[in-house]
């Protein structure tokens, strides 16, 4: 075997490699973000191994019953796809102190209690500290098992002796391998000791839970590789004021993305919200101009959320304008679309835009909502409490269809609404529903049309 020394200079924000040390990452533009790192690299001869490698064809692969394990967490299994897949790598990600490691212990006390054998290793609190938590949480079984370790090779070493069936790794960062030189949480060793950890999920059918810190653009530290490594992204997210956290999956090779798992953070640990469209409209005013219920789809659940609007007189000459929990860029135009076709003054007008909650909404359906709102706000006219919308709003005023009216409207009705406002195209391909009035709108004059003669 022959050994190859070498350096390399990793970008830390991404991820890229380089002969060189350069001013500017060419792959993602940030500055200064180079460090050299020592590698040592082992060529092997790969002709004498190749006599041990079969192929295979897919029916000679041979499946196994109850190759997903149920947490018992409702939620979690939902954005899992299912349960945890035998021998998946999970990569949760989320803000310092929302409640990784508490959701993990928790799922942990459910495997347990199933009498799984689980290893929760921790690189970052003590076995007194883990109690502090575990006592909060509940009752344990004994068939979990707890671990302080950074070193790698150790815990690889305990893992074959103990052969659990999952393992929590808490946090990737503090991890370490010995044949890396450069400090724990640098790109080599994040990438280096996922590598490992991947090795050991698929060569012995052990599920890992990992868990990453993410850097202040909310994305999981160290490279970007990282979440193409791993089979399952889980996002981990809240509002640092509001007790309610949101698990969010962005990737999953079993399952569908875009699922959402929703929390309510408590004394005694997390606990599934499982009406969030009540939880979300919970404090709503009454009778309030520039507030309105807007329906998004996260993964395959309709949520109802209340968009709220404040837009007043602007005092400078370029107004202020925010958009929180959705996509700025969007209000901006959905703005300029109000001031061209309708022929508001809005460029005039400082605008807030708010979801409701804290929620983050990012799906087109709730434009309707968003120019609704504004327009209920700059005319003072309220809208009706139990009025809802969804649609999209395109360039030319036109309200576009969406994806799966007929469960928007079904949540919408089962939550006590009694009119919803949609696309027109959506409604004539919607069989009739009973209880709720649908108007149907081709355009945003329409829709405008509804809150105005509603009231
Ligand atoms: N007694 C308590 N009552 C209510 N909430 C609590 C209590 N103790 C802790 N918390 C909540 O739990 C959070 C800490 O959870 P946890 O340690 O699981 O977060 P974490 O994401 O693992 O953090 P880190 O990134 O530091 O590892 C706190 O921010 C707080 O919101
Ligand atoms: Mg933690």
């Amino acid at each position: 075997m022959a050994k190859a020394k070498s350096s390399v200079f990793f970008c830390q924000e991404c991820g890229y490699e380089s002969a060189k040390w350069m001013g500017q990452c060419p792959a993602c533009h940030a500055w200064n973000t180079f460090v050299e790192e020592k590698l040592e690299k082992t060529t092997q001869a790969v002709k004498k191994l190749v006599k041990d490698v079969n192929v295979t064809t897919l029916d000679a692969i041979k499946m196994q019953e109850g190759q997903r394990i149920k947490t018992e967490i409702s939620e979690l299994d939902r954005v899992l796809g299912g349960g945890i897949v035998k021998g998946s790598l999970v990569l949760v990600g989320g803000d310092p102190g929302i409640g990784k490691s508490t959701l993990l212990l928790q799922c942990c006390r459910n495997l347990s209690e199933q009498k799984k054998k689980v290893l929760y290793i921790s690189g970052e609190e003590s076995l007194q500290q883990i109690k502090i938590r575990a006592k909060r949480i509940g009752e344990f079984g004994d068939s979990l098992f707890l671990l302080c370790e950074t070193n790698l090779d150790i815990i690889q070493e305990v893992i074959k002796k103990e052969k659990p069936e999952i393992v929590v790794i808490d946090s990737i960062q503090t991890m370490y391998s010995e044949s890396v030189t450069s400090a724990p949480g640098s790109v080599s060793q994040v990438r280096e000791a996922t590598g490992t950890l991947m090795q050991i999920a698929k060569g012995m059918e052990i599920s890992i839970f990992i868990v990453g810190h993410v850097t202040k653009e909310g994305v999981v530290a160290g490279p970007r590789v990282l979440e193409h490594m791993v089979d399952t992204v889980l996002y981990f997210e809240g509002d640092r004021h509001a007790s309610y956290r949101i698990l969010r999956g962005v990737k999953n090779r079993f399952g569908s993305t875009n699922e959402i798992g929703v929390f309510e953070m408590r004394e005694d640990g997390l606990h599934e919200v499982e009406n969030p469209s009540e939880y979300m409209l919970s404090g709503k005013p009454k009778d309030a101009s520039g507030s309105v219920v807007a329906c998004s789809m996260e993964g395959t659940r309709p949520i109802l959320v209340e968009v709220q609007a404040l837009v007043c007189h602007s005092n400078f000459g370029i107004p202020r304008r925010t958009a929180a929990g959705t996509d700025f860029n969007r209000v901006n135009l959905l703005m300029a679309v109000l001031e061209k076709r309708l022929g508001l003054q809005m460029s005039a007008c400082d605008a807030y835009i708010n979801i409701a909650g804290g929620i983050k909404m990012n799906e087109p359906a709730i434009d309707l909502g968003i120019v609704l709102a504004l327009v209920s706000s700059y005319k003072e006219v309220p809208i009706d409490e139990k009025t809802i919308c969804f649609g999209e709003v395109g360039l030319s005023g036109e309200v576009r269809a969406v994806s799966v009216a007929e469960q928007r409207i079904l949540e919408a009705k089962r939550l006590g609404f009694t009119r919803c406002i949609l696309p027109k195209v959506s409604l004539q391909a919607l069989k009739s529903i009973d209880g709720i009035h649908l108007d149907g709108v081709e355009n945003v004059q329409d829709a405008i049309q509804c809150i105005c003669n509603g009231n």
